[in-house]
């Protein structure tokens, strides 16, 4: 007789709550993203002006029998955050054209020593993923304020630096994005570095990519092209339309999906570094393994001496600008 066969799990999002602070572009593109990829099965949004947090919520509502099931809620009352699974922290102010991520820290930071406390006290339990720029800065000041511990709050990072590299390299290498692993480390800003030695097509090392035809190979001029295009994306979209909002929206809601799916993802979210290849107190991004737990250990990715040092580099200058806010 065959062995009874086992229940399948019961749906871990059967219950699940997004809560995301912040309507603006970034949190309600978030919550859009959320929805329709089932990521929860309620999603909240916070934010202080009422009439948009409504506004944003209505809109979302009416689109609900086009999204796999789910309610969204919304206020300007931390208590809708009650009992939320995953908080993820978009509030904050927009970077201007020409503005750097790290021109918005005392605001933001400003804004994390307010929020945050009632947060905890509604949701204590929840994982907090910090997307606000400068998303590494906040991301240290938010553990140093909650006192959580680093599995249980970390920041966005690096993801959607490294999707618009996979992105940038899939279209010259004329490959799906899908099949390039290739992760951008360090800091979500200008320090930040592609880490080429161990990228990979299809199991092709990328610096071992011969090209196919009609498509060139990954020589040192367009990784060079390359790695620019990706640290100047946001400038690019901001100067164009005033603020990025999609892909960081896709992003931010593929770091919910790990957690509420207990995915077991390697992401390279920013997390408080001790002693990584000696690098300490400090939050930047590298793979790291995302689960129900949230940020649940790093990966000890292979880095060249150029790599080692730009990791280096950035960790230098988030270090210094966060000693400019007493951390
Ligand atoms: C960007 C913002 C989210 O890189 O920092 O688009």
């Amino acid at each position: 007789m065959n062995a009874p066969v086992a229940a399948p799990p019961a749906s871990s999002r059967s219950t699940t709550k997004l809560a995301i602070v912040g309507a603006g572009a970034v949190g309600s593109t978030m919550a859009y993203a959320a929805l329709m990829r089932g990521a929860a099965r309620t999603v909240a949004l916070l934010d202080i002006n009422r009439a948009k947090v409504q506004a944003e919520v209505l809109d979302l509502r009416h689109g609900l029998e086009f999204m796999p099931p789910a309610t969204v809620e919304g206020s300007d009352d931390v208590a809708v955050c009650a009992g939320a699974d995953v908080v993820v922290f978009t509030a904050g102010a927009k970077q201007k054209p020409g503005q750097s991520r790290l021109d918005l820290a005392e605001s933001t930071i400003g804004l994390v020593r307010t929020i945050l406390p009632g947060l905890l006290d509604v949701a204590p339990d929840a994982t907090y993923v910090m997307v606000t720029n400068p998303v590494d800065i906040v991301t240290y000041a938010a553990l140093k304020v909650s006192g959580l511990p680093p599995h249980q709050l970390f920041g966005s990072g690096t993801v959607l630096d490294s999707s618009r590299l996979r992105h940038l390299v899939a279209e010259h290498c004329g490959v799906a994005v899908q099949n390039v692993h290739a992760y951008i480390a360090g800091e979500h800003g200008d320090s930040e570095i592609p880490l080429w030695s161990s990228a990979s097509i299809g199991g092709v090392p990328l610096l071992e990519w011969q090209g196919r035809p009609g498509f060139g190979p990954l020589t040192a001029s367009v990784r060079e092209a390359i790695a620019h295009d990706v640290v100047r994306s946001a400038y690019t979209i901001i100067e164009g339309k005033g603020a990025t909002n999609y892909a960081v929206g896709l992003a931010g809601s593929r770091i919910v999906e790990a957690i509420l799916g207990d995915e077991r993802r390697v992401l390279p979210v920013s997390t408080l570094l001790e002693n990584f290849y000696g690098i300490d107190d400090v939050c930047l991004s590298v793979p790291a393994l995302v689960d129900r737990r949230g940020c649940d250990g790093r990966i000890d990715v292979p880095l060249s001496n150029d790599e080692y040092d730009g990791l280096k580099r950035s960790a230098t200058a988030l270090k210094e600008a966060a000693r400019g806010f007493g951390f």
